[in-house]
């Protein structure tokens, strides 16, 4: 009995699809509503009763015939789609990525942290104050009053008659010293501000404030704490002096000088052939400035000392031009 199809013809053509998309026509074309397999599932009805089983075993038979080979078919096509989609999302692992850049502590960060940990080496505590400033601790309880000279030599820039941006660190004595009785001693390094933009001012530039005050401090102290300081940031073996000096809120004043690093004291530009270099300010409490936060200053004394964190970086590092600092530039600063 035959069921008036070409098997092998059809095993055929499933075998010469090659794509996924010819290969669901042919699912129509034979599994379909309309379909030829399913065409002759419906004239059974019209086969004679006693050949109606067989028949049906044989449509059978056909499907399962076809479903195979079509499953077969659509394997072997869906594993040849996946590998050209893996070819084609190929990536060459051995290529080189993209450097990183890491990041560095900037120069003056570095020096920051240097000079903080020598001095709380010493004992000195960390203070800190606003970089928004009122005259009161800018001036005059450091005794700068209105008129005084010395004001015109902190070019300030003012927010109100009142308020300013600190021109130094040395506001934070004040505040300190209203906040806590005798003993203190404290450092406050910090970002101060003045009008002034030239090779060697930017308007913005770092400072060290120190400040000691208890009952029996000399200037031979001082003179001890800042010279081992100076050595322990500098070396051993620089040389450092004291010279008189005036500022409003010590007295005696003196400034320090180490010997030039970058000639090894025998006269350059840096020190205008001088063989030194004068790196901070210093002196004994003013009277005044006692007065000023209510301490007794006939029983106390203290010293106190500035810096700025710029010119100290320079000369350690041998930089030789202040804006480098603050030109963002990765060469210069990946070197620290
Ligand atoms: N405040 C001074 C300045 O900005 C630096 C200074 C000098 C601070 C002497 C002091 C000092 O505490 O005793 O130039």
């Amino acid at each position: 009995m035959d069921l008036g199809v070409d098997i092998k013809s059809i095993l055929e053509e499933i075998e010469k699809v090659s794509s996924l998309s010819d290969l669901y026509q042919l699912k129509v074309k034979y599994l379909g509503k309309k379909g030829i397999i399913s065409q002759l599932n419906k004239n059974l009805k019209d086969i004679e009763s006693d050949k109606r089983a067989e028949f049906g075993k044989k449509i059978h038979e056909l499907r399962v015939l076809f479903e195979n080979s079509y499953d077969e078919k659509e394997k072997a096509l869906k594993e040849i789609e996946r590998k050209q989609k893996l070819a084609s999302e190929k990536i060459d692992i051995t290529l080189p990525g993209f450097p990183i850049n890491y990041g560095s502590i900037h120069p003056i960060t570095k020096v920051y942290n240097e000079i903080v940990d020598i001095f709380t080496a010493m004992g000195f505590e960390v203070a800190t104050g606003p970089e928004i400033e009122s005259d009161f601790y800018n001036f005059e309880a450091l005794n700068i009053p209105k008129a005084h000279p010395a004001r015109d030599m902190q070019d300030t820039f003012y927010i109100s008659e009142e308020v300013l941006l600190r021109t130094h660190t040395s506001p934070v004595q004040i505040r300190t010293m209203l906040e806590q009785k005798p003993p203190v001693k404290i450092i406050a390094p910090g970002k101060v501000y003045r009008c002034d933009s030239d090779v060697t001012h930017t308007p913005m530039f770092h400072q060290v404030e120190g400040l000691l005050v208890d009952e029996k401090v000399t200037f031979g102290d001082l003179k001890g704490t800042l010279t081992l300081f100076i050595k322990r940031l500098f070396g051993d073996d620089v040389p450092v002096r004291f010279r008189p000096s005036f500022f409003p809120f010590t007295e005696p004043s003196a400034e320090v000088d180490m010997g030039c690093v970058i000639c090894n004291s025998k006269g350059c530009r840096v020190c205008k052939n001088t063989g030194w270099l004068e790196i901070l300010g210093c002196g004994m409490v003013h009277p005044n400035v006692f007065k000023s936060v209510g301490y007794d200053s006939q029983k106390y004394r203290g010293y106190a000392f500035g810096m700025g964190i710029e010119r100290i970086t320079m000369l350690k590092f041998g930089i030789n031009d202040l804006r480098l600092f603050f030109e963002n530039n990765m060469k210069f600063l990946s070197q620290f």
